[in-house]
Formats: C-alpha cells, structure tokens, sequence
C-alpha cells in the first residue's frame, strides 16, 4: 500500500520528495503530504494527486536538507486532508509517516486519551505518533529508544519513518509487514518503499528485515536494531535494476501486479481478523451487527460485475455454514424490482470502488424500507462505505488495473471471515470443524503464492488458444461463481467472448455450442461434485470439445481425460475459490497481452462505473 520517500544529506530535500512521490504514484493512492525540518518543523498535507500538494505549497519557502513524504491509501479514517500524512505528535515536535495498518490502534488510543492526548485524524498512525512522543517524555529515552519501545507495544504493519523537531540531523525508518528501503549515497541517506525514487541517486541499498529499526543520521554510518534491541550489521545490496523495471514494481501492467500481489492482500484482508491461537474470528466494524445477522430472516446480497461474482461465493458460504438464508441481487436488477424487502432483513452491499451508482441505489432502496445494510469496500471513505450502517473494508490495497482481480479474493476472504463468525455465534459449526477451517484459511497465502507459479502451463495454453472466437467455463457448487469470474475476465480483457454456466446446466442448450474448436475450462476440483464434474469433462470431451481443466494437485482421473491441466494445492472445498481463480486471472491476462489488448485500461470500461 501507498509510498514513503525520506531524505537526510546535504541537498535540498523538497525536490528529490516530491519527484520520489511522483515516482511511487504508480502505487496508487487518494493523498499526499510532506515535512520539512529547518529550524522549524513544518507539515504540509492535501488530499488528491502530488500534483495538487505541489500547486498548493509553491509559493512557500521550501528549504531544508532533512525531510519525509508519503503517499497515503487510507484504511482508518477517509481520504482527506486531516488524515493524510505526515502526523503531527501533539507537541509538534514529532511528524511520522506510516504505511500499513495498526490493528490495536483503538485500545492504545483509548489508552492516550485517558493521558490526556487529543486527537485530529481518525487514524491509527496519529496513535503511533503520540505513543512515541508520550514514551520519549514520560521514559526520559532519546526518538531512536522510544520508537523501538512503541513498535513493541504495537500490533499490525508498518514502514514508518520518523523525525523530530530536536534533531535535524536524525531520520529513525522501521518495518514489519510493509517493505521499506534506504539508500546509501556518497554523504547522504534515501528512504524509500521501493527503490524506485532512490535509483537514480545511488545503487547501494540496504532492505530493512521485519522488526528492524534503523538509525539514519547525517555524516555517520547507518545503524540497525531489531525492536528487541539486538544490534544488526547492515547488509548492503546493489540494485541491479533499471528505473523502468521498477515502475509497476517491476511487473509489465498493473493488473498482473495485482495479480502477484494476492498472497499478501489476502494476508491483509485477515489481518488481526482471524485469531486461530484464540480459536475465533471477529470482524470490528459489524461487531454492533451482529445480533441483527443472527436473527435476521435473511441476507441480501446486492452488487455488480466481479464482485457480486464474490456475493454468490458469500451465498454458499453463509448457506453452508451458518444456515442463513441468502439471496443474491445484480443491484441494477434489484433497485427496478420493486423487490419485498423486510426490516428483519441484512443487506450486503458488496463494492470494490465503493462508488459504483447502481450499488449505491440498491443501498437507498432497502434503507427506505428499514432494513440493515453492511458494506464490504476495498476503498475507505468512499460513497458505499459512508451509505451504509456498519461495515468492514477488505484492505487489498489499491486496485488500479480496471479488471478486478485482488479484490475479489479479499471480498471472497472477508465473506468467509464473517461466515465463521456467524456459524460460531449461531453455534451451527462444531469446535473442531471451525479450526479446521480456520487454520486452513491461514494457509491460503502461502497456497496462492503456489498456485502462482504456474506460469509455464498457462503461457502455454494462452498461446494455443489466443486466436479462438469462444470459451465456455464450467464449474459447480462453490466453483461455479469462478467459473462466471472467469469468463468475465477473459471478456474483459480479451475482448473474446466467454460465458460461465453451471457445469450440469450444459446439456440443457449450451451443450449445442461445442465442437472441435470450442474451449471448454473445466474447474474440477477433488472435493463435492468432483464425480458430476468428471462426467461433464466426459461430455464435453465426446463431442470433441477442448478441455483445459484446473485440478487438484495429484489428480489422476481429470488428467487422463483433459487436453490441458493446470494444478492447484488441496484446500477445503469452500476455500478453492481463492486458490482456482489465480490460474483463470492468469489465463486471461497472457490471451489479451498476446492479442496486443490494453490489459489495464479495456476499452469501453471504467474503474469505477457511477452512472446507471
Ligand atoms: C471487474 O473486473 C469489472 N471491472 C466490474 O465488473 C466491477 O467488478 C463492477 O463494475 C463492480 O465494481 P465495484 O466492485 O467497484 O462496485
Ligand atoms: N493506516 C494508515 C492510514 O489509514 C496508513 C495507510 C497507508 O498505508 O497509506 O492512514
């Protein structure tokens, strides 16, 4: 998530900021702030592009040798001025940058207020700053001390970097989670998230290992301690890659960017969410809901495109597990419907902009008639979050690519979250069932950092079958929902036409479609329907259709049978969906790559669709 850029030497910091800013822009982000320390430590903040904090600061004596800037991607608080970063501590004597999130940001809040702290933002790195400044007083130990001290005290991720008015010398950087990088030039310092606004200054790096808190000061070597004071030597790398390798973090098109960054946003989505040494999960921001879904008649599922494709998955997983009723509405279907909406009724709003207009009119139709609606976005602050009564974000970072990829599997993740709470709360799961699934949904990172190494297979696949006017997706249960996500990325992008069915609801018409040259992927997983989905391939395959299947790893039957396999790691059946879209995701990005198609931005679609 978002960008830090800092610098200490004997240059003038404001321009080598503001161009690293510019530089991490491809990160994506909603804000941008800088503080400059000369005498006096000043912090300047604006919401919108870099471009926008630049016309807003021009005219301003920008001087100083020491500094620290960021781009922000809020996730505690909306994307505004007050939130942006860099924070102020409350003497002033202290600003902070941070990306990343602190997870028991509330209790250490509540704990600071009692103490007498007052708070402007409504974000969780304004605690961080004043937890450092009430350490360095009341502990009487130097800025390096007390922000090693916090970072113990503190939960969640974090790439910080901090300064303090009483030393214009010194910059403290520490991670855990997010990445974070200094650069070693002749007599001064560079810091960055990536190395992108430090290579063109110097090609000596040091990468900061989790929990490792760094000492940058002007004219002195670089020292590094972990947060649990263990002196480390600084382990200097030379950067090897060129400045256009970098931009996109070294990936050809954002989507296939978002497309590897799936192990780590499903990591984030979970986030101080599932607790398996505790035996639970919790979901803050419905946490006053949840009486209301226990007792409710029924959910309500409303949303578009991919992510009421995540709504479907929602349905099977609360049917499954918590035995609560649920419907799934294209909101543009539902809000012309005059539908029969209860007060008894849940609503769930699903959205990745947060802005999609006929999301948010379906929001103001159940509302109308007084039932509850809960919103799961990915962008904080945004229109859906702010229309509804509680909810929870996916925190999957931005999503810049227009054809949604990460969200999805975050929307996915956050869905089973709050349906093992439900099932919990309901008591309509056993003890041991619910760890087993819980323990494997940690696993899914890891499993999805797998599942993305099947890079050769489906190149190769792509290449044979690029040129085809159709596919057809088949999947069943818990697979069927991908099997619709990826006919719709292929659509999306490749401009190929592609429809997902229901495997079964083949042979009632669609069936008449397949010949030698039609491509038919089949998702056949080992679990539920596999023995009806290994008949459909039998089908498919007799009537000379093209079978690219995506199996379980050490699937021996599907292999004999399918033209082309691609394998994915064992799971439970209601977690494949976030392992088995990654190879579909994949599929379609190297087709439309190989058609020359513009991956990122497909013609006639928008990111965010706010019109009717
Ligand atoms: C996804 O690849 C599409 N670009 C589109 O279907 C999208 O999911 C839909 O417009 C809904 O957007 P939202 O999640 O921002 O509400
Ligand atoms: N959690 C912080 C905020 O919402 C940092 C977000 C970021 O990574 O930019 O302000």
């Amino acid at each position: 998530m978002c960008g830090i850029v800092a610098y200490v030497g004997p240059k003038q910091a404001y321009p080598i900021l503001i161009n690293g800013l510019k530089r991490l822009e491809y990160r994506g982000y909603d804000s941008a702030g800088i503080a400059l320390l000369n005498g006096s430590l000043n912090v300047y903040k604006s919401k919108g592009r870099v471009s926008d904090l630049e016309d807003l600061i021009h005219d301003l004596n920008l001087s100083g040798t020491i500094g620290i800037a960021h781009t922000r991607w809020a996730t505690h608080g909306e994307p505004n001025t007050v939130n942006a970063h860099p924070h102020y501590s409350q003497s002033k004597q202290i600003a902070l940058i941070h990306n990343g999130i602190i997870e028991n940001y509330a209790l250490l809040r509540q704990e600071l207020e009692a103490r007498g702290y007052v708070f402007e933002s409504s974000t969780d790195t304004e605690v961080l700053t004043n937890l450092i400044e009430d350490i360095k007083l009341n502990e009487e130990v130097d800025l390096f001390e007390a922000v090693r001290i916090a970072l113990n005290q503190v939960i969640g991720a974090y790439a910080i970097v901090v300064i303090s008015k009483d030393d214009p010398n010194t910059l403290i950087a520490a991670r855990k989670g997010s990445p974070l990088v200094i650069g070693i030039g002749k007599d001064d310092y560079y810091v960055a998230s990536d190395a992108t606004p430090i290579i063109e200054y110097t090609k000596n790096v040091v990468y900061l290992d989790d929990e490792e808190v760094a000492l940058i000061r002007r004219n002195n070597d670089l020292k590094i301690k972990t947060i649990r004071n263990h002196e480390k030597t600084p382990y200097v790398q030379k950067l090897e890659m060129n400045l256009t390798a970098l931009e996109k973090g070294g990936f050809e098109h954002f989507m296939l960017k978002e497309i590897y960054e799936q192990p780590n946003s499903i990591k984030d989505s979970m986030r101080g969410r599932v607790h398996s040494e505790l035996g639970t999960v919790s979901l803050g921001g419905i946490i006053d809901y949840e009486q209301k879904l226990l007792t409710a008649n029924r959910i309500i599922i409303v949303a578009c495109g991919t992510s009421w494709h995540a709504g479907l998955v929602g349905e099977y997983l609360f049917e499954d597990l918590a035995r609560i009723p649920v419907e799934v509405e294209y909101a543009s279907e539902f809000r012309y419907r005059n539908p029969v909406i209860y007060e008894q009724d849940v609503v769930i709003a699903i959205s990745q902009s947060g802005e999609t207009a006929d999301t948010l009119a379906a929001i103001e139709l159940a509302k109308s008639k007084g039932a509850t609606i809960l919103g799961i976005c990915n962008v904080v602050g945004s229109s859906i979050a702010r229309a509804t009564h509680a909810g929870s974000y996916t925190h999957a970072g931005p999503e810049i690519g227009v054809a949604s990829t990460k969200a999805f599997t975050a929307q996915v993740t956050l869905l089973t979250i709050m349906a093992l709470r439900l099932a919990q709360l309901k008591g309509t799961i056993s003890k041991s069932r619910f760890m087993q699934i819980l323990l494997e949904l940690e696993s899914i990172p890891d499993k999805v950092a797998e599942t993305l190494k099947t890079s050769h297979v489906v190149t190769k696949i792509a290449e044979q079958f690029k040129d085809v006017r159709n596919f057809l997706y088949l999947g069943r249960g818990y697979n069927f929902p991908v099997a619709l996500e990826g006919a719709l990325k292929l659509k999306e992008i490749s401009y190929i036409h592609a429809e997902g069915y229901p495997a079964a609801e083949m042979k009632h018409g669609p069936i008449a479609l397949i010949d030698a040259d039609m491509p038919v992927v089949v998702i056949a997983t080992n679990r539920g329907t596999y023995d009806k989905v290994v008949s459909n391939i039998q089908e498919v395959k007799a009537r000379k259709g093209r079978v690219i299947a995506i199996v379980t790893q050490g699937d021996t039957i599907v292999k004999e049978m399918a033209d082309y396999v691609i394998e994915i790691p064992e799971t439970e059946e209601m977690l494949v969906p976030l392992l088995a879209t990654i190879p579909l995701q994949k599929l379609s990005y190297h087709i439309a790559v190989m058609r020359g198609c513009n991956v990122d931005q497909p013609r006639n679609l928008a990111k965010s669709v706010t019109v009717e």
